[in-house]
């Protein structure tokens, strides 16, 4: 194939704000041998640069992927009200050591984010001091349900997600009538955590008498993922509202979301990808401690299989962190989540280098996906006039994670001396590049994202 070539006719004067040389470029097209050029933070031009444009910065790019910059379209940041655990700052921080340029925050801080004021809260607190671009998600919830179409709709608002069962906060919308208050308020693609609250509290004594970790998943089991997600898909339906079924963990789910496939989108994340049941609650105790929980082996494949199928749009970190002391609480004391936005694209290249996904897949599941299902406007490929958010990684390099080099404020990850092929080298958000060679550089300058207004 002829390898694509352009440039932006405002920005024919060849001088640009940062070049990229050298590199394997992810495209829609393929991977293409090509330089990228970069200014006022678009990409500006593309094709066979070398001595033709100059740039105030230049990036050698041999021997390296360029792939369109990570978007996580689900961590936990705990600002306001839970900064021991995370901050935007920290949090984000990780994100870009980890290659993520942009984010989607859960609203499950202290207070909750329902109203004008508590997102702008968080885009304050954000515009200062995230290192990577961001939107936030409202909480959908019984008090605010009649003005989530205008409260979706604020700038820097990644839409609206809701909790069917009780995880870490105070959110939660579990009845079938709230649901359908919330669901029918509102236009955008709809964000659920799927447990059903009513078979979660009935079957909390299994593990409130033994107390044992390794029962996490069969307290909150196949059935209470289940039903939730099947009561959720049905009272869309009812609304024609389109949803986004976050951290699917069951086969089950999986096969019936696959017949769903015109409303609904799928998440899955790395943790239940890469851990199973019961050897992760034997080796990492509640440190492994997740909602909706990593199960057995037979789900995890399942999953692998819907990343093969087409089934599964994005992949997502729940990044959720607890302090190891919080963590370390008798179960099931102990808070469920774990950190993830950091490790998210070392663990999926490490897959990749396994075999177990394409490149031009993972990108898809990483850029395109979040980029196609939210509508981000200018995100989520290379191409001209699209944001300089771009990821490069070196697929050969090893490394092994470690809790040092982890920048959550919680200080841990679940995959602490884990082994990884494939590591982010370079990060750059909008041509500003904010990690060097592995090494953080340049200060917090991350923007909200916008979103394109996608018609039903
Ligand atoms: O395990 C979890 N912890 N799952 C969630 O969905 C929320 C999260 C948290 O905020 O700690």
């Amino acid at each position: 194939m002829k390898k694509i070539t352009g440039e932006l006719e405002q920005f024919n004067s060849q001088h640009a704000d940062l070049l990229i040389l050298g590199g394997t470029v992810i495209t829609p097209n393929g991977a293409e041998h090509i330089d990228i050029a970069s200014s006022g933070g678009i990409i500006v031009a593309l094709g066979d640069l070398k001595g033709r444009w100059q740039a105030d910065q230049v990036i050698n790019a041999q021997g390296l992927h360029v792939l369109p910059g990570v978007i996580d379209s689900q961590v936990h940041f705990r600002e306001p009200g839970l900064s021991h655990k995370e901050d935007i700052e920290s949090g984000s921080r990780g994100a870009v050591l980890g290659g993520v340029t942009g984010f989607f925050e859960m609203p499950n801080t202290d207070p909750l984010t329902l109203w004008d004021a508590d997102l702008q809260a968080k885009l304050d607190a954000a515009e200062a001091k995230a290192w990577c671009d961001y939107a936030f998600y409202i909480g959908g919830s019984a008090v605010n349900a009649k003005q989530l179409d205008r409260l979706e709709n604020l700038p820097g608002c990644a839409g609206v997600k809701v909790f069917m069962g009780s995880s870490f906060g105070d959110l939660l919308a579990d009845d079938d009538a709230v649901l359908r208050n919330i669901l029918s308020h509102g236009h955008r693609r709809m964000a659920v955590h799927a447990e059903d609250e009513a078979l979660l509290k009935e079957r909390k004594q299994i593990v409130e008498e033994s107390g044992d970790v390794c029962q996490h998943h069969e307290w909150r089991n196949v059935e209470s993922a289940f039903k939730a997600t099947q009561r959720i898909v049905a009272l869309a339906a009812e609304s024609g509202r389109r949803l986004h079924v976050l951290h699917v963990s069951t086969a089950d789910e999986m096969r019936f979301l696959a017949q769903h496939k015109r409303r609904v989108t799928v998440e899955v994340t790395p943790h239940h990808l890469s851990m199973f049941a019961p050897d992760c609650y034997e080796t990492l105790g509640s440190l492994a401690q997740m909602n909706p929980p990593v199960r057995e082996l037979e789900h995890q494949e399942a999953l692998w299989e819907g990343i093969k199928n087409g089934t599964v749009d994005v992949i997502g970190s729940d990044h959720a962190p607890h302090t190891l002391e919080e963590k370390l609480r008798p179960y099931p004391q102990s808070p469920s989540g774990m950190t993830g936005v950091q490790t998210l694209l070392p663990l999926m290249l490490n897959h990749l280098h396994e075999g177990r996904l394409t490149l031009q897949r993972l990108v898809d599941l990483t850029s395109a996906g979040p980029a196609r299902i939210f509508g981000i406007e200018g995100k989520g490929r290379i191409a001209l006039g699209f944001d300089a958010d771009l990821t490069l990684v070196d697929l050969n390099a090893q490394r092994i994670i470690d809790n040092e080099w982890i920048a959550s404020r919680s200080g841990w990850t679940p995959y602490h001396g884990k082994k990884i092929t494939g590591w982010p080298i370079h990060t750059v958000v909008r041509g500003l590049v904010v990690v060097k060679d592995e090494i953080l550089v340049g200060e917090p300058q991350g923007k909200a994202m916008a979103f394109l207004e996608v018609v039903d």
